[in-house]
């Protein structure tokens, strides 16, 4: 989907929660705070949440209506939010100890160029966290985007993982009011020394 058809749906109504997933929700609570981007932020919700726990994050999507959404709740100050396409954005080498990216759907080839992209902006032992609907939710799960080529998979991901010391890296279980949907997670750590450069 294009800015404009994101933008269109976002104009319609508020689309997500504003809770965080809960599966980043537990991952994420227990980490001592540091600088981290939500890249495809949409109406801001994890980048609102992470800051609220002291994180500083940019929030980046192409979706300006989204941002605006996010803009408008109560914390949005202490965020920075960046209207920008992620496959072209960049953030500076070993500057970040977290990169989220949560449900962002693309063409297999520009996910992997993106999150190889994503894993050079993390300082030494910073985090990156991948969450989307898995490839098998289309024939096994419940709602989510219905292409296949966009979706992820454990597969689709390795090359990925493959420059980080993985912690998780699954097809994940996810309860909705709908019925069970299908992710992928990818929870990894950039290797080197932790420098404990955290702001
Ligand atoms: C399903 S929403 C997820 C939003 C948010 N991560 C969350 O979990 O609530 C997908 C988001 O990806 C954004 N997006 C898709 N392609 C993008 C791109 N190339 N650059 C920036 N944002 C993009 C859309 O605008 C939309 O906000």
């Amino acid at each position: 989907m294009r800015a404009e058809d994101w933008d269109e749906r976002y104009a319609e109504r508020q689309q997500w929660s504003a809770e965080p997933n809960a599966l980043i929700a537990e991952l994420l609570v227990g980490l001592p705070p540091g600088d981290a981007v939500d890249l495809a932020a949409g109406e801001g919700r994890h980048a609102l949440w992470l800051s609220g726990l002291g994180w500083g994050v940019t929030a980046v999507d192409f979706s300006d209506v989204g941002l605006v959404r996010g803009r408008a709740q109560p914390g949005a100050d202490r965020v920075t939010w960046v209207t920008a396409d992620v496959t072209t954005w960049w953030a500076r080498p070993a500057s970040l100890d977290l990169v989220l990216v949560a449900y962002l759907h693309l063409p297999e080839a520009e996910t992997t160029a993106l999150l190889t992209r994503a894993v050079g902006w993390l300082r030494p032992g910073g985090r990156l966290l991948v969450l989307g609907h898995d490839v098998e939710n289309i024939t096994a799960g419940v709602g989510g985007p219905q292409e296949p080529t966009i979706l992820h998979s454990v597969d689709r991901l390795a090359p990925v993982a493959a420059l980080l010391d993985v912690e998780r890296l699954e097809q994940v279980r996810r309860q909705t009011p709908a019925g069970t949907a299908l992710d992928t997670l990818l929870w990894g750590r950039r290797p080197g020394p932790d420098t404990g450069s955290r702001r």
